[in-house]
């Protein structure tokens, strides 16, 4: 049996206005439908009963009944025996005809680092926003601290030495757009620095290099295992700074074992080296509890980076920085020249959310979620895809296969393109061809149970053909 989502009525995101002239059950009528029709509430999904939406809306049970017996003469609700209401199926009709594919849209879709949008807590976030816009004094909307908003840092900072394990005071946080503004005003800040050279991971995200290029810093290519990245390497690079991924490196997945953590800051302790942390989706960790920020361990050493765009909704670009002393000032400065400091409600309403332990809720929410996602995908590969060869730590929204030997990992890509399946390969994030190996990326955010089964059969009926195609190719004549 397919399974159902059951909806607590503090989800619904309903809004009741008592001095406006429509009925209340009218109101709850629109509030629903809307949500049915922008697929946040899905067909299947056990709507919460009658008196527990009441007592939560306070508003009188028969209101609500009337709202439920409406919507479910227009289809949209379903009572079942037992006096249970689910959303109907003209729901999934609904949401779809809004939500109507268009042509590029893939069928399944293995898009690295893609959270669940749909999972957003929009009932949570709007507590927020409207409790920031009824007691925030004006003034915190004039021009600030381009470093933040003080609330924010300092529920930052609590959350970070809480969760991460780090030694963070709030002056040293300074909010970004994410992690990409996070990593253009480090690059800026290096480039000031006589001599600065940054290393990357390798295979590694393109961000740093990208910025690297930018600004005019020389960069290079250190090399990642299963422990993550090769701190000999790293210091036979000559660099000034390194940028890592030490909770789940991207894309491979390791997590950086514990004697490289203490060799990369010994590194940085002995060279006065920069270890720039990118610690883009550490919360999701799940088979234990997420490893320590490296921040943790040498403070004056490491450029933190946290997002909220794999633990939240990219859209709302909310990054944060921690900074070590010497550096708060030229990295506070290159935030106010870059946009004199990222937009203040937003700001305002995440120190809330944190405030209030949302965040806390939505993360153990969501990690359920894809701690499923993910074991059905392992599930899958192993039964139709026995071919590919998992990496990495039982963590984050992607997991990494190895392809076989010999297997064209463009042409499987291409292939499962025309099939209908976004997925990406390893190809995009090696630097140095030397040890280049295939590989395809699963990002399983988005993608349901049924999709992500359909999408690893096919792509490991490709693998099989291109496999048999090599064969041919190296047996037969020149
Ligand atoms: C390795 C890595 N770090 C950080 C991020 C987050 O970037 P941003 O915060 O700019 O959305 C991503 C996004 O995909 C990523 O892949």
């Amino acid at each position: 049996m397919a399974r159902t989502r059951t909806s607590s009525s503090s989800e619904l995101l309903i809004e009741l206005r008592r001095d406006a002239t429509g009925s209340l059950h009218g109101q709850i009528e629109r509030a629903l439908r809307a949500a049915i029709r922008d697929g946040r509430l899905t067909s299947g999904t056990t709507m919460p009963s009658s008196r527990a939406l009441a007592g939560h809306l306070d508003v009188s049970r028969g209101v609500v009944v009337e709202a439920y017996e409406q919507l479910a003469a227009e289809g949209f609700l379903v009572s079942q025996q037992g006096g249970v209401t689910r959303v109907g199926s003209t729901a999934a009709a609904a949401s779809e005809a809004v939500a109507a594919p268009s042509p590029e849209r893939p069928r399944i879709d293995f898009a690295y680092g893609r959270p669940d949008v749909t999972q957003f807590p929009r009932g949570a976030w709007l507590r927020s926003v409207r409790e920031v816009l009824n007691v925030v004094p004006s003034d915190l909307l004039a021009y600030g601290d381009s470093r933040g908003v003080a609330e924010l840092r300092s529920a930052l900072a609590a959350y970070l030495n809480r969760v991460r394990g780090m030694a963070v005071q709030p002056d040293r946080v300074i909010v970004c757009n994410g992690f990409a503004q996070a990593i253009s005003i480090v690059g800026a800040v290096l480039k000031l620095q006589p001599g600065a050279r940054v290393a990357v991971e390798d295979p590694g995200q393109r961000d740093p290099i990208d910025v690297a290029e930018r600004v005019g810093l020389p960069w290079v290519p250190v090399p990642v295992d299963d422990c993550g990245v090769s701190v000999p390497a790293l210091d036979r690079s000559a660099a000034s700074a390194v940028v890592v991924t030490p909770a789940h490196q991207f894309p491979l997945g390791s997590v950086l074992s514990a004697d490289r953590r203490a060799d990369l800051v010994a590194w940085a302790r002995d060279r006065g080296g920069l270890i720039v942390e990118d610690d883009y989706d550490a919360e999701y960790r799940f088979d234990h509890e997420p490893i320590g920020a490296l921040q943790g361990l040498a403070p004056e050493h490491v450029v933190y980076c946290g997002s909220a765009s794999k633990v939240l909704a990219p859209g709302l670009r909310l990054g944060w920085l921690v900074s070590p002393g010497r550096l708060v000032g030229p990295l506070a400065a290159a935030k106010e020249a870059s946009d004199r400091g990222s937009p203040a409600i937003e700001q305002l309403a995440f120190a809330d959310f944190l405030a209030r332990g949302e965040f806390d809720h939505h993360l153990r929410r969501m990690r359920s979620v894809y701690r499923q996602r993910r074991s059905v995908l392992l599930r899958a590969l192993a039964r139709d895809a026995p071919e590919l060869v998992t990496a990495g730590a039982s963590a984050g929204l992607h997991v990494t296969a190895w392809l076989p030997k010999g297997v064209d990992e463009e042409a499987v890509v291409a292939a499962a393109h025309d099939a209908g399946i976004r997925i990406a390969g390893l190809a995009g994030y090696w630097v140095e061809a030397r040890d280049r190996r295939p590989g395809l990326i699963f990002g399983y955010g988005t993608a349901g149970d049924r999709e992500i089964e359909e999408g690893v059969a096919t792509i490991g009926t490709l693998v099989r053909a291109s496999r048999a195609t090599t064969r041919t190719g190296s047996d037969g004549p020149p």
